[in-house]
């Protein structure tokens, strides 16, 4: 099998809805498993289960250091957690994952509920909306707002900011992404300046636990906080946009199962679950070999770019029978991929969880009905789903 940076197994680029990746992807799993396309300066994509959790978990050979998401985006300083490999990678994660274990994000389900049910209130009082404009883009941005301590007056800034960034990658306008990623590194250093001056509980802060890190007895270098608070402050936002997009998505196709929950929401994280793996948000992530490999019979060159794809990786039938049907407590749900897998998995999942349950079980109770009312606009590399969701909606108390 030759590899050249012309060589072209599927277009990356073509147009896509809702369902139509996910085709490819299936014949691709079959036929062309480790895969190459031109886009983008050209990249190979792992679309198995198995190539996908390994590559994930072997850091040695596949490092984060170089690329983390294909289009390459960063271009600024390194981004601790992501952009390192164990063990410089490890003091970051020890002092982020205490932040977010589910004992301490249980305790953020009020405030969660809270912004859930102010952000839903108009769309089903006038009974349409866009879900993922009026409610889904939000409610992240409140709540990671709130678990960072954010002051009040910086909250607005990271929504606009938050959200100009997020368009700017959609669009693929790069020099919007370097504005928007300017002014949350701002944003970043302001929240470090303010944390330096008046240290918060290293227990409840994100920033003042990484403030407090001590290696041999020095501290973080400021850089790389920097790099850390700034990673910190958009990467839980988008995910749960494009997750809660999709899910009314598939609920409006299956109005029994939309009921079904309405009326037994004790299955709602069982159901998460199963959307996790089943419209996994983020396709994929980058990785780069650190010596030429060969997998499947391809060699691939060390320095070639690589997409681990999440999104593919679930939807492998020998993993998950009937992979593209929603299917309540499948035995191995927990070996899905939708959070990544070794050093790198993610550490926010009982917020992601939190927030995806709760806006679950608030729409569905305050709602009798909802259905799709126009089109559906679909995501770009790197995340994948429904961007823009039109819904009509009926008021659970029949207003
Ligand atoms: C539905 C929501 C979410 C999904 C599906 C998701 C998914 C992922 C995935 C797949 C990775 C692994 C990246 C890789 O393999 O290179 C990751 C990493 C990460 N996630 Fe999440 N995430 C979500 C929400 C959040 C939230 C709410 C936070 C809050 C702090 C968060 C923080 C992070 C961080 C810091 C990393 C980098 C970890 C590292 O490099 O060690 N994520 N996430």
């Amino acid at each position: 099998m030759f590899t050249t940076a012309q060589h072209e197994d599927f277009d990356a680029l073509a147009p896509e809805d809702f369902d139509s990746p996910y085709r490819m992807y299936a014949e691709l799993r079959s036929g062309c498993p480790v895969a190459h396309t031109k886009a983008w300066g050209g990249f190979w994509a792992f679309m198995r289960y198995e190539d996908v959790a390994n590559a994930a978990a072997d850091y040695r050979t596949y490092t984060t250091t170089v690329q983390n998401v294909v289009p390459k985006l960063a271009f600024t300083g390194r981004r601790p957690p992501l952009h390192l490999d164990p063990p410089e990678h490890t003091v970051y994660r020890r002092a982020i994952n205490p932040l977010l274990t589910k004992e301490k994000i249980d305790l953020l389900e009020e405030p969660v509920r809270r912004f859930a049910v102010e952000l839903l209130a108009p769309i089903v009082a006038r009974g349409q909306g866009d879900i993922c404009n009026d409610f889904s883009a939000r409610l992240p941005i409140a709540v990671f707002a709130e678990w960072m301590n954010l002051p009040k007056d910086q909250v607005d800034t990271l929504r606009e900011t938050g959200r100009a960034y997020a368009i700017a990658v959609q669009t693929f306008n790069g020099e919007m992404v370097k504005k928007t990623s300017f002014k949350l590194y701002d944003m970043a250093r302001n929240l470090i300046a303010m944390r330096k001056q008046e240290l918060m509980d290293p227990e409840v802060d994100v920033t003042s636990a990484l403030l407090s890190v001590r290696v041999d007895g020095e501290p973080l270098p400021d850089a790389m906080i920097e790099g850390a608070v700034r990673q910190i402050l958009v990467v839980g936002i988008i995910a749960p946009h494009v997750m809660i997009g999709s899910i009314c998505v598939h609920l409006s196709r299956f109005p029994e199962l939309q009921n079904k929950l309405r009326q037994q929401p004790e299955l709602i994280p069982a159901a998460i679950e199963e959307y996790l793996r089943l419209y996994t948000p983020y396709r994929g992530f980058a990785r780069t070999p650190t010596k030429d490999i060969e997998v499947h019979g391809v060699k691939i060159k060390k320095d070639e770019p690589i997409a681990l794809v999440y999104a593919s990786a679930n939807r492998d039938e020998s993993v998950f029978p009937n992979a593209d049907q929603f299917i309540l407590d499948r035995p191995n749900i927990k070996d899905h991929l939708a959070f990544g897998r070794g050093p790198h998995n993610c550490p926010g999942v009982w917020l992601a969880r939190l927030e995806l349950r709760v806006a679950l079980e608030e729409l569905l109770a305050r709602t009798s009905h909802f259905e799709l009312n126009g089109p559906i606009a679909t995501t770009l590399c790197p995340e994948i789903g429904a961007l823009s969701v039109p819904l009509k909606l009926m008021s659970a108390g029949g207003a």
